[in-house]
């Protein structure tokens, strides 16, 4: 064993994450090397949120400029980088207001908070949120109570109260699920670490209807389908609807830790000292993702997300004829996954991996690819490549178990 893994095992709470033996320590662009000097295309890309790629120049330059002027104040007093980030989503998303964060999971507290808020103004005390089941919205306990999957939430019941957990792309099912009590429904607009499950075509619009008939909101996690992701700037944009609060993390940071909420007027109910963070909202990280967005804007990553990741998947869905065991494609623009019609994800992931390409497990048959929007065309033809050597070889290693029976 590598003498890092060895002192991370000793040193960290097993969180079960470390699932490729890998350690880093460079990255440029979708490269990244490890300690040995081995090279590796990044198909992670720090869970999405590395969207100009590793050590991106424009980065750089705002980090190194930000700060030496002014690294953190306090929201007592205004600060510039961080009204130029709000000017920059607000007019981007059409929302009205916006508070900025640190992590997607504090941005869905956030939206959590202001529906609640909101409940009590408008809807005789409604507290109630109603989320998908196999979603994500973070770790936090409310959040871990929002994300759908049981085995997240058994180990830390009793949960906090107030969510209910319904099944995706079922409008019955969300339907019959509001209630008096219930002031939102929060919904990412396409399910990630569920295994990329896009809803069908008019699945949203009709969540918009119902929160318009029932006087609750929507809240749209985009914390990683946003900033271009999909193809479109925000990944809602496909269903021609607009939420009533969106939250936004990953990708726009470029790799520092920001996120935010935004809401429309109506939801934007927050007043003094409902909210706060020390560190959110901090020029440096403002800075930075300003930058980002900026740059995924005027170099329109944003469709080059949509060509790119339209062939990759094209590439991948005619994996299906070559291997028995590639059972479907999902996803839109740069994010993808493949589902197995085996539990081969770590087995695929770690395979992978050895032939130099980093690609995100979802066990126990789904990989997931979310490789930065700077990506080209080169290098997802040397990851289908890399990828096909690794479903080969598990090809023939079922083929081989099988013939052994
Ligand atoms: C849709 C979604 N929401 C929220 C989060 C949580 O974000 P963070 O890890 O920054 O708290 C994630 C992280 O994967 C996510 O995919």
């Amino acid at each position: 064993m590598n003498h890092w893994v060895e002192l991370d095992k000793r040193y960290f709470m097993d969180t079960g994450h470390r699932r490729l033996e890998v350690t880093l320590v460079r990255g440029e662009g979708a490269r990244v090397w490890d300690d040995a000097g081995r090279e590796y295309l990044d198909f992670i890309a720090g869970w999405a949120a590395c969207s100009l790629g590793h050590c991106h120049p424009v980065i750089q330059e705002v980090i190194r400029e930000q700060a030496s002027r002014l690294i953190l104040a306090s929201l007592d007093v205004y600060t510039t980088p961080q009204i130029e980030l709000a000017e920059l989503l607000l007019s981007t998303s059409g929302l009205a207001k916006i508070f900025i964060c640190n992590s997607g999971a504090e941005a869905n507290e956030g939206a959590v908070k202001l529906a609640r808020k909101y409940g009590k103004l408008h809807l005789s005390g409604a507290y109630e949120v109603i989320s998908a089941l196999k979603s994500f919205h973070g770790r936090t306990l409310a959040m871990v109570a929002a994300t759908g999957k049981p085995e997240y939430q058994a180990p830390f019941t009793p949960l906090p109260e107030g969510f209910t957990n319904v099944p995706y792309n079922d409008i019955a099912a969300l339907r019959a699920a509001v209630r008096e009590r219930t002031c939102a429904i929060l919904l990412e607009p396409i399910q990630g670490e569920g295994g990329v499950r896009i809803p069908s075509e008019h699945y949203l619009q009709e969540v918009r209807a119902l929160c318009d008939e029932r006087g609750i909101l929507l809240i749209l996690d985009e914390v990683q389908t946003g900033c271009g992701r999909t193809g479109t700037l925000w990944a809602h944009e496909y269903s021609g609807i607009r939420p009533d609060i969106m939250t936004v993390g990953k990708g726009l940071g470029g790799g520092v830790p920001i996120a935010a909420f935004l809401a429309n007027e109506r939801a934007a109910c927050f007043g003094p000292g409902d909210h706060g963070s020390t560190y959110g909202g901090n020029p440096l990280c403002s800075a930075v993702a300003a930058a980002v967005l900026r740059f995924i804007l005027k170099e329109d990553l944003v469709g080059h997300a949509a060509r790119v990741g339209g062939d990759f998947r094209e590439r991948l869905l005619a994996l299906r004829g070559k291997w028995d065991i590639v059972k479907e494609v999902r996803g839109r623009g740069l994010l993808l996954a493949v589902e197995f019609t085996r539990p081969v994800a770590l087995a695929m992931a770690q395979a992978c991996c050895e032939r130099g390409l980093l690609v995100n497990p979802i066990p126990p048959q789904t990989i997931r690819f979310m490789p930065p929007l700077i990506i080209g065309r080169s290098e997802v033809d040397q990851a289908m490549v890399i990828l096909e050597g690794a479903i080969n070889q598990m090809a023939q290693v079922a083929a081989s178990s099988e013939g052994a029976r």
